[in-house]
């Protein structure tokens, strides 16, 4: 139906004749002639139509978002109304034809690159939203990284295998989304939360080196890096460690980023989790920017000062900020408690390093000097502290890092980093058993395994794993882990985490099953393309680089859905609804 797209007719077609469809961006009516942006896939175009001269439809009656055919000859704009914006902006197009191909009612939202319409109203008229350049360029953008994966985990020798959605329950630790069975009714099948399990067994089944482009499902509260659905990288390799592993994932996450942004990554740097932590209270650290966390424990050790007598002192300099006022200090003090902390000692420094705060007093001279220089402060710095309990210190002082310099995600670049010996336990239950940080199947570090035997209560909070995360630019984009392929190990694990050897059974048997067969030593990675896609987009929502999300509720405003199911349905597979509250 047409000989060139809109958004690609350029100067060299001047004089050309070209037939061209699209949807009517804007009319604008200029006494006489009538000027028309049409714009499809590529962009836009302007057409002049001389209401006298053309053929076909009265332009009169053209609305916006109607769908056209244009025929006409491209010509150069007139001098002074060359459009820099525009791609096409140094030509037009003069219509000889306009043929309707379909009339639209008025859009209920206006499409545009950055549109101010209300959500709910956007995600109802999805397809008009998606008309928008702003969700076209991310979709394409999203085929990119897509096809760029693909590419590179081909090339490293992995074989794409589709794993099933209607599974037993997998553990990643968030809620199912059930399937109710209609053949054995009062059961149920999970979607997966990953393949985990799956890509394991693919391992004991020889498939060496696999990958998916998995679809993920977990009912879990939505946030901006989060929906219900989402997609995985998923992979899993046979007879390697960790480090094989990390070199295949860089390869295809570098691939990925320079198809799209045309620059080189490189060498991504490998934090452990305990430096992350110590250097940016946070074990995804944003390298965009400094602010480090500077341990102060030795300029404190035998303080006077009450507030620094603690497990561990640390602080933040701030460059140039000496002239913070009273309300934004206070502020910082109140972030610091409302996060967990007993308070925040705010110093600032001033000509020849004298530093001026109500704590200086408590000081010493020499922890003044030491205080100093520890964090490097020049004049006109200020220096926030913290101390208290080490894992508290960390995370306060990683959040209010955050809060100061943390860029919006588009700016700075691309700071990837890998960040590995994640601790085995995340914390203890309130039967004091200790809950894995990854997944049970991770295996320990091979220099911690003695300690599982050996450690007692906090004390097993220090084993280290194999557990690895991909970073970029503060978000988590991926986890993995070395597998545990000794069914004598899983079991000490299971025992450990509270799961007595019947319930594993019962939940994971087949896997504990199928180790009991040669299971080669495997390890793997999983990391989310909505949200590598979104930090190549700039886009701070997941959401917009996925054609039909969900909204913050979990509804989908365009289909209805979720939505009731009739009573034939529902005796069919042998379910009753209680009726809401
Ligand atoms: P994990 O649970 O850490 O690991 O998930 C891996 C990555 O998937 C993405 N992700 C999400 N993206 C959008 N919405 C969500 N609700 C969501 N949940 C997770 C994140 C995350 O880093 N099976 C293991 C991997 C392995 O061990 O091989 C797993 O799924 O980017």
């Amino acid at each position: 139906m047409r000989t060139h797209r809109a958004g690609d007719v350029r100067p060299v077609q001047v004089g050309s004749s070209v037939e061209l469809c699209g949807w009517v961006a804007s009319r604008r009516d200029h006494g006489g002639v009538v000027f028309l942006d049409l714009r499809d896939t590529a962009g836009i175009v302007q057409v002049v139509v001389d209401p006298d001269a053309v053929a076909g439809a009265d332009v009169h009656g053209v609305r916006a978002e109607y769908c056209l055919r244009v025929t006409g000859t491209v010509r150069e704009r007139p001098e002074g109304t060359v459009n820099p914006d525009l791609a096409t902006g140094a030509v037009e197009v003069a219509a000889a034809t306009i043929e309707v191909l379909n009339p639209s009612e008025p859009p209920p939202i206006p499409i545009g690159d950055r549109v101010d319409a209300d959500e709910m109203l956007r995600l109802r008229h999805r397809y008009l939203d998606l008309r928008g350049e702003r969700l076209q360029r991310n979709l394409r953008l999203r085929a990119t990284v897509n096809s760029a994966i693909r590419t590179a985990m081909e090339a490293q020798g992995f074989v794409e295998v589709e794993t099933p959605m209607l599974v037993a329950s997998t553990p990643e630790g968030a809620r199912d989304f059930v399937v109710p069975s209609r053949l054995s009714p009062g059961e149920f099948y999970a979607l997966p939360q990953s393949p985990q399990l799956f890509k394991q067994l693919l391992m004991v089944g020889g498939l060496d080196r696999y990958y998916q482009i998995a679809r993920c499902l977990r009912d879990e509260d939505l946030r901006a890096d989060r929906q219900f659905e989402f997609m995985q990288l998923d992979a899993e390799m046979s007879f390697a460690d960790g480090d094989d592993v990390r070199a295949v994932i860089s390869d295809a996450v570098k691939a990925a980023a320079e198809r799209v942004t045309g620059e080189p990554v490189g060498e991504i740097p490998v934090l452990t989790y305990a430096e992350a932590m110590g250097r940016y209270g946070s074990d995804k650290p944003d390298l965009r920017f400094g602010l480090e966390l500077v341990d102060l424990n030795h300029v404190f050790g035998a303080t006077e000062f009450r507030a620094f007598q603690a497990d561990s002192v640390k602080g933040i300099r701030w460059p140039g900020q000496a002239e913070l006022g009273r309300g934004r200090l206070d502020a910082l003090i109140d972030r610091a408690k409302q996060l967990g902390a007993a308070g925040l000692v705010w110093v600032k420094v001033r000509d020849g390093a004298t530093l001026e705060s109500p704590t200086v007093k408590f000081m010493s001279e020499a922890e003044q000097v030491g205080l100093a220089d520890a964090t490097g402060a020049e004049a006109g710095d200020l220096l926030l502290i913290v101390a208290g309990a080490r894992r508290m210190v960390d995370a306060v002082l990683g959040t209010i890092r955050n809060d100061l310099g943390r860029p919006p995600v588009h700016e700075g670049g691309l700071h990837f980093c890998w960040v590995v010996d994640f601790p085995l336990f995340e914390d203890l239950a309130d039967d004091g058993s200790p809950i894995p940080a990854h997944h049970p199947f991770t295996a320990p570090h091979p220099d911690d395994v003695g300690l599982l035997d050996s450690a007692r209560g906090d004390e097993l909070l220090t084993v280290r794993s194999q557990a690895y995360d991909l970073v970029c630019n503060g978000w988590e984009l991926g986890s993995g882990s070395v597998r545990i392929h000794d069914g004598a190990l899983q079991s000490r694990i299971f025992e450990l985490i509270g799961i007595d050897a019947e319930t594993a059974q019962a939940r994971f048997g087949f896997l504990l099953d199928a180790f009991r067969y040669g299971a080669p030593p495997h390890a793997g990675f999983a990391f989310g393309i909505d949200r590598l896609v979104g930090i190549l987009a700039g886009e701070e929502n997941i959401r917009e680089v996925i054609a039909f999300p969900k909204t913050q509720s979990g509804a989908d405003p365009l289909t209805g859905a979720p939505t009731p199911v009739d009573d034939r349905h529902l005796r069919e597979l042998g379910i009753q609804v209680r009726p809401k509250k």
